[in-house]
């Protein structure tokens, strides 16, 4: 009898150990590669931020944003933020899987530089709704069509916009990590946590409001901003939101 519960115990330990896999809850690879991807899609944005005023500009038609001039600012402000040099990314010490998704993120960011180009150097026309949430609205959805990968930017309910960025019961619970003013605001540190039974990991990224991200999240609290969306009444270094990837080993 003794011994038959003992094998039973046995037999439960192996169970649990299959299920969940080391290899991926510890597998610093995928979370690397999704802080990595998550960096890049939030430098695409604020690329797009730092030129808001051109594009805004209704005097102007073209605006000589072209997907080159867009691409080589991105690389700069990725570079900048992550110390990986995508011009030299085969040299570079990241994970094969980034090395292999990173420019696949890039050609989708691109690709929505390209697709705005009409509207961008659109003349007489002011506020062409090409801003940094739609930009990462845009190019995450194509990442995701061509890679399968899950990848989103996202908020608290009490900030959120755009229904279809609410967050999920794990974004809404890191997020709320995130909120915490011990936090730390300086380098990109992200949450993960392996799920799918250990064949996956999510990781997110923490977005701060920035300067020039005021002007449509900030003061004053209630007044409609140029988007036409209520002001949150957010102050820099606030957190404004996310962005959010599910990484799986194929
Ligand atoms: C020109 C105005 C404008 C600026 C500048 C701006 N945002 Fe937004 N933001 C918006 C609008 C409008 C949406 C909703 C877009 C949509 O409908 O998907 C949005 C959506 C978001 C979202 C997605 C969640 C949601 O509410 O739908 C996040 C996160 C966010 N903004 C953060 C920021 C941060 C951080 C900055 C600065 C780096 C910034 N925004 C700059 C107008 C702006």
């Amino acid at each position: 009898m003794k011994k038959k519960i003992v094998l039973m115990y046995f037999l439960l330990v192996l169970v649990i150990v299959g299920l969940y896999p080391s290899s991926v809850a510890a597998n610093p690879e995928l979370v690397e590669t999704g802080r990595l991807l998550a960096i890049l899609l939030d430098s695409g944005r604020v690329t797009v931020g730092s030129v808001q005023a051109l594009i805004n500009d209704p005097n102007k038609g073209d605006k000589g944003f072209t997907p080159e001039v867009f691409e080589q600012k991105l690389l700069v402000k990725f570079k900048e933020r992550s110390g990986v040099d995508l011009q030299d990314l085969q040299n570079e010490k990241v994970p094969p899987m980034a090395k292999k998704l990173l420019p696949m993120l890039v050609e989708a960011s691109k690709k929505t530089v390209v697709t705005y180009q009409p509207i961008i150097n659109k003349q007489g026309m002011g506020f062409k709704n090409f801003i940094p949430a739609t930009f990462g609205t845009h190019a995450a959805a194509i990442f995701t069509a061509r890679t399968g990968f899950y990848l989103r930017q996202t908020t608290v309910d009490e900030l959120l916009r755009n229904p279809k960025n609410k967050a999920d019961q794990f974004e809404a619970a890191t997020l709320k990590k995130f909120a915490d003013p011990n936090y730390p605001r300086e380098g990109e540190k992200v949450i993960s946590a392996t799920v799918d039974g250990g064949k996956a990991v999510r990781v997110m990224l923490p977005l701060f409001y920035l300067k020039g991200c005021l002007a449509c999240h900030g003061e004053p609290k209630g007044e409609r901003d140029i988007s036409g969306y209520i002001k949150e009444g957010g102050k820099e270094g606030e957190l404004g939101g996310a962005i959010s990837v599910k990484l799986a080993l194929k």
